[in-house]
């Protein structure tokens, strides 16, 4: 097992990465949550992973998808909790990819102002990035991740055997979030970024440690921990414009490895980085096996909305960009080359 330490004073927790490592998780309550009498688990019924916490527990099963990630489901488990009779010294245990991190996550930092949880993360997107850093929440109508709280798990479990039941879409998903640390240029104590040729459990120990990193040094999202967002300006726009469309539907970290390669581009025309750099960006994304394409269709005016609205965005066009000094978030933009760096970009196939 490999141990990242998230550093936060009095939050301080452990991830821990490995074959098989959802089999700490008793030991972990016991270490992490000392006060606990009784655990709850939420997770979702596709997902089949049976967990061991050494409490007396309830299972609460959560619909699949973003829609679970709601104020209904919300209530429906706070509920369910309080029947369960959980106290705010004991625990939740999230069991699965990022919407039931997010979720649970959330359901803990609001039940009883603030109870413990511990995330056992099962997709790779989740284990290299929704399950550390403590940014829970929910969607409403008006806007993703629109309602919810910075609630630190008190330890996240990165099982990679569980890795093996996940999706050929999901893996892509996760390896687009990969190719975002590969590209950011962090090094940590563990070395250099992630590389496609590494073994899984290697690559998430790294992302793991560069985001525990960010995490670090800006918990609540100044300008060090929105370089997580990398490649996400133009993933956000194209997710937002795909939404109902089952043709150019893409997964989130497929989203962000057309965003890295579009970030790189639209850094070339600023005079940021030159034309190896841009291959290079190209390089990475497709060692990942992911396509860097604009997907067909797509309406340059309409993304350039969405982009202007991105929620980094504050009154001007904000990115976050490579350069000289590596990536930083670059702000006032102009659009116009917002929208011609657009048609640099080669359609997808
Ligand atoms: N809090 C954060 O910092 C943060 C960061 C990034 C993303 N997110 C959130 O994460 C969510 C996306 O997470 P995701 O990509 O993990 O999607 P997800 O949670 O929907 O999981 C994807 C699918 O894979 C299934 N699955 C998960 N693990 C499995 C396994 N081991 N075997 C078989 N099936 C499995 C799930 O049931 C689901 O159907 C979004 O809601 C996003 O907003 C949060
Ligand atoms: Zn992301």
């Amino acid at each position: 097992m490999q141990i990242v330490p998230v550093e936060l004073a009095d939050r301080s927790y452990e991830v821990t990465v490995g074959e098989g490592a959802r089999h700490e998780l008793a030991r972990v309550v016991a270490d992490a949550v000392p006060g606990a009498r009784r655990a709850v688990v939420v997770t979702q019924e596709g997902i089949g992973i049976e967990v061991e916490t050494g409490l007396p527990t309830e299972v609460f099963t959560v619909p699949d998808g973003e829609s679970a990630k709601s104020l209904t489901v919300l209530e429906e488990l706070c509920r369910g909790f309080a029947r369960s009779g959980l106290s705010r010294a004991d625990v939740v245990v999230a069991v699965g990819g990022g919407v039931v991190t997010d979720l649970a996550g959330f359901a803990a930092a609001s039940f009883h102002r603030g109870t413990p949880y511990v995330n056992v993360a099962t997709s790779l997107l989740a284990q290299v990035d929704a399950a550390i850093g403590g940014k829970t929440g929910v969607n409403i109508p008006e806007g993703k991740n629109l309602v919810g709280a910075f609630w630190q798990p008190s330890a996240v479990l990165c099982d990679t055997e569980v890795l093996a039941t996940l999706p050929p879409r999901e893996w892509a998903s996760g390896r687009g979030e990969v190719a975002k640390y590969a590209l950011l240029g962090i090094s940590t104590y563990l070395g250099g970024p992630p590389t496609a040729d590494q073994p899984v459990d290697d690559q998430v120990a790294r992302c793991a440690a560069i985001k525990s990193a960010v995490v670090s040094a800006d918990e609540r999202e100044g300008d060090r921990r929105m370089l997580l967002n990398y490649g996400h300006t133009l993933a956000h726009a194209l997710e937002a414009s795909a939404f109902g469309d089952d043709e150019r539907d893409l997964r989130h970290g497929e989203a962000v490895a057309v965003g890295l390669v579009y970030a790189a581009l639209l850094a070339r025309r600023l005079g940021r980085i030159d034309d190896a750099r841009v291959e290079y960006h190209r390089r990475v994304v497709g060692a990942f096996d992911l396509a860097s394409g604009l997907p067909a269709g797509c309406d340059p005016e309409q993304l350039l909305s969405f982009m202007a609205r991105d929620k980094k965005a504050q009154g001007d066009i904000t990115f976050v960009l490579d350069g000289p000094d590596g990536v930083e978030v670059v702000r006032g933009i102009d659009r116009a080359d917002v929208v011609a760096t657009l048609s640099d970009m080669e359609s997808a196939p």
